[in-house]
């Protein structure tokens, strides 16, 4: 008798478990020979096998794996909307158009407005402020938090400041709540950029509820991932309203994929200048984008929520492990701080060089990377150095001082949940040499 649809899914479903069992079998780590990387993913067979089962629906684009995803990233977050797109930088993008979109009125940001950021960043936090014909202000940020603080920020509010935009930066909040209420005072939009820091929380409460909007990331190397991904999350519903239609070619129809006539009046409804009854499904109130996922990305992103919190645990401890192995090490390295009250899950672990170290960052990274030890810059360095920045339209508050410092002296370890014990205790003892072969 022949099998049945459902008979030959679980089959091969199965099957596909097994299978990631043989294909990634946990590899012992060899001290030198196997790499400590500063992020990867961190899977089982139940990503794959969600991923299967939404290929084999054939549905690829959004559909039930994404409303799946979008319900509990939003529930995770306690946050009324969370909406899937193709990466963090369309998250940021997105963020920070819809607040142009005419739906917000005179409240919108229009064309020479000026948002408050750092230079000391990825630079797709940056870039939708430049996207927009936006004017970034800079501002420097400290040293060990890698943040800017609330005095520095205040400093830079000018008449024509309508928004700030900033990232929590490897993970580690800023002072998001007076950062809020200062927003509020000034009547500004505040945007967190989570890319790095799903599930840090500051007061008890996650980062990226505070702001008007928030992003996330789901490349490989964040928290979860989705291979490529992002998310934008907010509370409002006219924001919502405007990054979907953005999503979505700048359509106003808000019918889910495979949906018609949502609204009711999808061929009664008058728009624009176009004659009455004009299909509403093709109808578009901004201009837009296509970054949306597929549904497979989501598949795989409904299996990651599940694991996030052990992964963010994961990070905390492996920053604990870290933190102790340095702590003798104070005068050769600035060592990362954490504001009181914050509960950082550490993107990586930053490390800045003091001036009297008496080895250079790229002494130590060549010397770990020749013990296949992974380590990373802090993204853009100083972006007004990068050659894609030299002529951007910007205006710099106080000085750059320790940004550009951080371009010279700072680097990253990882943190991922992938890191074990044994790996850290071998990076730590190659950092123990390399420091005697300095002395
Ligand atoms: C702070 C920050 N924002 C945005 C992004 C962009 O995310 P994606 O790589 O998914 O585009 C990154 C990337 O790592 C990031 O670190």
């Amino acid at each position: 008798m022949a099998k049945s649809e459902d008979q030959l899914r679980d089959e091969i479903l199965g099957l596909v478990a097994q299978y990631q069992k043989v294909k990634f079998a946990a590899q012992e780590f060899i001290p030198g020979k196997s790499p400590v990387r500063y992020a990867g993913r961190v899977f089982d067979d139940k990503e794959i096998v969600a991923l299967v089962d939404s290929s084999l629906d054939f549905w690829l684009t959004a559909g039930r794996y994404t409303d799946e995803f979008e319900a509990e990233l939003a529930y995770f977050m306690d946050l009324e909307y969370a909406m899937l797109v193709n990466s963090g930088s369309s998250a940021n993008l997105l963020a920070l158009t819809a607040l142009t979109s005419p739906l917000l009125g005179e409240k919108r940001l229009l064309p020479g407005d000026e948002i408050i950021s750092v230079a000391a960043g990825f630079p797709t936090t940056v870039n939708p402020i430049l996207q927009n014909g936006l004017v970034p202000v800079f501002v420097d940020v400290d040293l060990g938090t890698y943040n800017a603080n609330l005095e520095q920020i205040s400093k830079a509010i000018g008449q024509k400041t309508k928004g700030i935009f900033l990232a929590h930066t490897l993970g580690n909040p800023y002072d998001v709540e007076a950062l809020a209420e200062l927003a509020e005072k000034h009547d500004l939009f505040l945007i967190e950029d989570c890319c790095d820091a799903l599930g840090s929380e500051y007061k008890g409460r996650k980062v990226g509820t505070f702001g008007h909007v928030t992003t996330f990331s789901f490349y490989p190397a964040h928290h979860i991932t989705l291979g490529e991904g992002g998310a934008v999350g907010t509370n409002d519903d006219t924001i919502a309203k405007a990054i979907k239609s953005l999503r979505d070619w700048g359509r106003d129809c808000y019918c889910s994929s495979g949906e018609n006539n949502t609204c009711g009046k999808r061929f009664t409804g008058q728009y624009g200048t176009l004659p009455v009854g004009y299909d509403h499904k093709y109808v578009y109130s901004h201009i837009g984008y296509n970054l949306k996922a597929t549904d497979m990305q989501a598949a795989i992103g409904v299996e990651q929520l599940k694991k996030l919190p052990d992964f963010c645990q994961a990070r905390k401890e492996n920053f604990k492990i870290w933190s102790a192995g340095f702590e003798k090490w104070q005068d050769f390295f600035i060592l990362p701080e954490a504001l009181p009250g914050s509960d950082p899950a550490w993107f990586a672990f930053p490390i800045t060089l003091r001036e009297n170290a008496g080895f250079s960052r790229t002494e130590l990274t060549d010397y770990l990377s020749s013990k296949l030890i992974e380590t990373r810059n802090l993204f853009a360095g100083n972006i007004l150095r990068q050659p894609g920045y030299l002529d951007i339209d910007h205006r710099v508050v106080g000085d750059l001082t320790n940004t550009d410092y951080i371009m010279n002296h700072t680097f990253f370890l990882g943190t991922y949940p992938g890191l074990d014990i044994k790996q850290i205790n071998y990076v730590l003892e190659e950092i123990q040499k390399f420091l005697d072969s300095k002395s």
